[in-house]
């Protein structure tokens, strides 16, 4: 059994919201469950496990150091603090990519805020990139693993983005995962490497993934 005794596991699970006044939000379907398992993956394997999560229903797996937080800003500025310390950093969040450019102190009400028509406009500003940021600042110990959701080009999009973020690994998988206790994925490594994994329980996958990052 390969293993990750004491080895600094960074996670990120999740949606982030992206508040546009007190009640309302911009995010995704994300239940967060893949990145909670492969916490509960790496903690098996010996490894100790930070967890940062947008806001999820799940209960905070035994044994990791749960940071929850609400958007994407939020997100960014706990992993960019972590990661000097992290020797595997495991993205898996739906970060939200872009935020509104206000966010209204009040409720924002149909007739005073959005005018008396039948449409109202949004302008949104991108929100950073946090994995594309930890590959900038990636040491040569650290491993950095990325997920790609893709509804069509899978593979030559999850390709291009191993590149533009600096990746190590990257976990390409369809729209079909999210919300879902299956997930399908396909492994694509630096090195050219791809290796596709059959329909399997999201645990499952985590374990495998995680026994992939053990030095054997
Ligand atoms: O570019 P795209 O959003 O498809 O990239 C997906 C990968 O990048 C995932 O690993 C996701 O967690 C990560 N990501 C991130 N910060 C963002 C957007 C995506 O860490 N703002």
């Amino acid at each position: 059994m390969t293993s990750l005794h004491n080895k600094h596991v960074l996670i990120t699970a999740g949606p982030t919201w992206e508040m546009l006044d007190p009640v309302r939000f911009l995010s995704n379907r994300s239940s967060g469950l893949m990145g909670f398992e492969l916490a509960n993956a790496a903690v098996k394997a010996g490894a100790k496990v930070t967890l940062v999560t947008g806001p999820v229903t799940l209960p905070d797996p035994k044994g990791v150091s749960v940071i929850r937080v609400v958007s994407a800003q939020d997100m960014y500025r706990a992993c960019l603090k972590l990661f000097p310390k992290m020797d595997i950093a495991i993205m898996t969040a739906a970060v939200s990519d872009y935020r509104p450019a206000k966010v209204a102190k009040h409720k924002i009400k149909k007739c005073l805020d959005a005018g008396s028509g039948t449409t109202m406009t949004l302008k949104l500003v991108r929100n950073p990139d946090i994995l594309a940021t930890l590959g900038k600042r990636k040491k040569k110990h650290q491993l950095l693993v990325g997920f790609a959701l893709e509804s069509r080009n899978m593979l030559a999009y999850a390709k291009d983005k191993m590149k533009r973020k600096n990746c190590d690994l990257i976990v390409a998988n369809a729209p079909s995962a999210l919300g879902s206790p299956l997930n399908q994925v396909t492994l694509l490594y630096k090195d050219g490497q791809v290796q596709k994994l059959g329909k399997l329980e999201k645990h499952q996958v985590a374990e495998q993934l995680i026994s992939k990052l053990s030095p054997s």
